[in-house]
């Protein structure tokens, strides 16, 4: 998909789309071209009943062929229900549902005409910029491994938004095109196999972000052994492919040694469970077991092309858990960075040991303000709340609070859960410091946000639970079925909403 700007005017052959209210009346340029229609488009408005009643559905439009007196061969009247009410997530979701419309009808020249469109709460420019979003954030597609390109596939839509604002609009594509490309980056991360996106081939991905101004590190097994990572290292030695952990650092606020936020990513590029074998059904969704690196990466991708304001440090534990003569045993005891040691019961429980060395190094080498873990950490977590939320734990009342309000905005919604002490006795060890999967039955993913607790100091910090929200089976408005890139528009809103300048 194509995206262009102009001045409003019309153009021969093209599809436009045009928007009128709940009451069916048109908005804006849609008037305008009314009256030169000589009230053709009103006048076959009214003309339908049915869509002049409607007023309970969110999708809903009228097509008017070869309109009276105007150079489009086709106008679609899309319906704005409560247009007054929207918030910004609402004008990405109708940028989505205008995608569905254009794909359905496939329709390949397309100009949208959104002057007009207004809620009281969301600027113009901001409503146009969501509604953009939207649409390219709906458009994706992943077509990379299709031998065979049949041509309706090839067939770009180009897709032109004509508007008197449409240089003020520029300006605000910058940050919409920093947020599509992130996510885009993510989504093609998580959608890879995982004989190709391996812990090389994902550090690889992370390295790519030199060129847009990001630092970045790779400590490959020879380092992290020296450094004792022990636990992190444990989970890939059944595995072919060398176990990373990468490190980016993205310096945008002006004062280059204010303490970085740190967001840190379970990067499990496949999870067979190692010796503790997952069953066979469903295993291959464990290619988006390194969903949360995936989601690192990407924010860090749209934060540098943004230049965003604030000192920020990516950091993501790369390994595969298979099976192999090396693999870690239940009932193998391993030494974490931290100098605790592990007694691992199960080796399907891994997240957690990758993410304790990596939040360890990243609290000790950057010295934080805050952390932030994102993880396919649990199933148990879509058990407790399905695929609409994500799990939040958290040691910090504040921090969890901007994490929920980011969320809400961006419509990557977080539901806090509690740690609590008799949670935490419930990973205690006959043997080692702590065992990696509990002793009880219950509270699945809080015991593993406990353990993780144990490797986080003073420092707030909040861990995501994405097992749920990272993949989806059905299409969302924005999101095609599969990798969603949950997480990435969260925190880049939380990034610019609470950290930035200042
Ligand atoms: N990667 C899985 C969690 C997962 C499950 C993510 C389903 C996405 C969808 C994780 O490593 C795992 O296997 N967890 C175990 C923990 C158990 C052994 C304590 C689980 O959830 O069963
Ligand atoms: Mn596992
Ligand atoms: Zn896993």
């Amino acid at each position: 998909m194509e995206i262009q700007f102009s001045n409003l005017k019309q153009e021969k052959g093209a599809i436009a789309i045009i928007f009128c209210d709940q009451n069916s009346r048109l908005i804006g340029y849609g008037k305008r071209l009314d009256q030169l229609s000589k009230k053709h488009l009103s006048n076959t408005i009214k003309s339908d009943d049915s869509f002049m009643k409607r007023k309970s559905k969110n999708f809903d439009y009228i097509m008017v062929h070869n309109p009276h007196n105007l150079s489009f061969s086709k106008i679609y009247v899309f319906k704005l229900k409560n247009i007054k009410n929207y918030s910004n997530r609402d004008f990405q979701i109708l940028g989505g549902n205008l995608l569905s419309l254009i794909k359905f009808y496939k329709e390949y020249n397309v100009i949208i005409y959104p002057d007009g469109v207004k809620a009281s709460k969301v600027s113009f420019i901001n409503s146009i910029s969501e509604m953009l979003l939207g649409l390219l954030l709906a458009s994706y597609k992943f077509t990379k491994y299709f031998s065979k390109v049949d041509n309706k596939r090839k067939k770009i839509s180009k897709i032109k938004i004509y508007t008197n604002q449409f240089s003020r609009l520029e300006k605000n594509y910058e940050t919409v095109k920093a947020i599509h490309e992130g996510v885009t980056m993510t989504r093609n991360l998580v959608t890879e196999p995982p004989n190709v996106m391996t812990p090389p081939e994902l550090a690889k991905n992370a390295a790519s972000l030199e060129k847009i101004g990001v630092k970045v590190s790779v400590l490959g097994e020879k380092e992290m052994t020296k450094l004792g990572m022990g636990s992190l290292l444990s989970v890939g030695r059944g595995s072919e492919h060398e176990s990373k952990l990468a490190i980016m650092e993205w310096k945008g606020h002006k004062n280059k040694k204010k303490k970085p936020i740190a967001f840190i990513g379970k990067g499990v590029s496949f999870d067979t469970g190692g010796v503790s074998l997952k069953p066979a059904g469903g295993m291959e969704e464990m290619k988006y077991d390194m969903g949360g690196s995936g989601v690192v990466i990407g924010l860090m991708k749209t934060l540098a092309l943004r230049k965003a304001k604030a000192n920020v440090i990516g950091v993501v534990g790369l390994v595969e858990n298979h099976i192999g003569n090396m693999a870690t045993r239940p009932s193998d005891v391993v030494k974490s960075y931290s100098g605790q040691t592990i007694e691992v019961l199960n080796t399907d429980a891994e997240g957690r040991l990758v993410l304790a060395d990596a939040l360890w190094y990243t609290q000790e080498k950057y010295k934080p303000e805050l952390m932030v873990d994102l993880a396919t950490l649990t199933g148990a977590i879509i058990i407790a709340i399905g695929n609409e939320y994500a799990g939040l734990f958290s040691n910090n009342d504040k921090l969890s609070k901007q994490l929920e309000d980011a969320g809400k905005i961006e419509d990557e919604k977080l539901w806090r859960f509690p740690l609590h002490d008799k949670f935490d006795k419930m990973i205690n060890s006959p043997i080692a410091d702590m065992q990696n999967i509990s002793s009880g039955r219950g509270a699945g993913s809080i015991t593993a946000a406990q353990f993780l607790q144990r490797f986080v100091n003073k420092v707030p910090w909040a861990h995501l639970d994405i097992a749920g929200t990272t993949w989806s089976k059905t299409k969302l408005p924005t999101s095609p079925k599969g990798a969603t890139a949950f997480g990435v528009k969260l925190l880049n809103k939380f990034v610019s909403k609470y950290h930035e300048g200042k």
